[in-house]
């Protein structure tokens, strides 16, 4: 019974759904209401038809020589996870699918104009991006509760706009690296640090003394950060010393603080944020490419 009647509505659904199309078709109801209909269709379709616009144009034109999933073929190399291409701009891979590089092999796809060019070019991000993405060494999502949370990165660090403004912003750095890199990073901030931006105390004509990174220096001034994010402008002239630590102002013990599987987990949420940045910028950019 039930059965029966789940079927029923079923089929009248269809039914309606194919009146109003073949209403739509006859020319006497082409009112301005299903005129409407499809310019919202059109609209929400846009976003979505520019993905596998790109994906059918990518398989007739390009998986021939560097095959249907861009890692490579007989006749062209892998575009997705090549360190060549990945550290590329998204201009200069336009400019590659634009010019080509004939001698090499590379036909020019000037002919596409800019705005499939560019859909292309944020194809090629998103596969590239889903590549690298099985490469995560660890749970992102934890590493983002330990970046705000309990390693308190985020003191000093932003990510997305949140978190301290004491250090880099670090959105997009993980962006190209590999997970060694950014881990190292991490665990040894002192390797390869530049002297001047090691912690420093000043002591001032008046005995106060301050500690933090020495952000602009001239002459005359110096302008100190210290890790509550503040900074103070100094007249050299009431400076009595000034002393460089040769330390960075980033605690240097998490290799021992943090296991490793959370160094993992940090790692990977930093690898995850440049890479959905990346993404975002990529999609943005394909967008302005539609409008041109
Ligand atoms: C006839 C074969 C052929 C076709 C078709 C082709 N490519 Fe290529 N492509 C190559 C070769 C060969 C190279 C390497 C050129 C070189 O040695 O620098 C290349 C290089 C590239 C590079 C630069 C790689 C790097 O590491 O710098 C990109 C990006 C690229 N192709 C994308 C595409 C896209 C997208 C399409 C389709 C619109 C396409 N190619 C179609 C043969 C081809
Ligand atoms: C007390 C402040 C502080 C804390 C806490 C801190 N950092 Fe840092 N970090 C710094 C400073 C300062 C630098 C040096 C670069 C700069 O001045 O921005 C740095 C550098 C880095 C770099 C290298 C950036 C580059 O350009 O080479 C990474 C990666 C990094 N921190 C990640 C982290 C992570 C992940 C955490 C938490 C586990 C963390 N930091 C905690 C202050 C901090």
């Amino acid at each position: 019974m039930l059965e029966g009647r789940k079927q029923r509505s079923f089929i009248s659904a269809g039914a309606v759904m194919q009146l109003t199309a073949i209403a739509c078709l006859l020319p006497i109801a082409a009112t301005l209401h299903c005129a409407q209909d499809k310019r919202r269709t059109e609209a929400s379709d846009a976003k979505q038809g520019r993905r596998i616009g790109a994906r059918a144009v990518f398989e007739a034109a390009c998986a021939s020589c560097h095959g249907l999933d861009a890692r490579g073929g007989e006749r062209g190399p892998n575009i997705i996870s090549g360190p060549d291409v990945v550290h590329k701009t998204d201009r200069e891979l336009f400019k590659i699918l634009r010019d080509g590089k004939v001698a090499e092999g590379m036909p020019s796809f000037a002919s596409y104009g800019p705005a499939k060019l560019s859909a292309l070019v944020a194809y090629l991000r998103m596969l590239q991006g889903r590549s690298k993405e099985t490469a995560l060494p660890g749970d992102p999502a934890q590493g983002k509760m330990l970046f705000f949370g309990k390693a308190k990165c985020a003191e000093c660090h932003m990510v997305s706009g949140q978190g301290g403004f004491f250090a880099q912003d670090l959105t997009t750095y993980a962006a190209g690296m590999d997970a060694d890199k950014v881990r190292t990073a991490m665990v040894n901030p002192n390797k390869d640090l530049d002297p001047r931006r090691a912690l420093v105390t000043v002591i001032l004509a008046d005995s106060t003394s301050l500690t933090g990174v020495a952000r602009n220096e001239d002459n005359f001034s110096l302008q100190l950060q210290t890790p509550d994010g503040v900074f103070h402008l100094l007249n050299k002239s009431d400076i009595r010393t000034m002393t460089f630590s040769g330390r960075s102002p980033m605690p240097s013990d998490y290799a021992s603080t943090l296991s490793s599987v959370e160094l993992n987990d940090l790692v990977s949420y930093l690898l995850r944020a440049s890479r959905s940045e990346k993404a975002r910028k990529a999609e943005s950019n394909a967008q302005a490419g539609d409008e041109e």
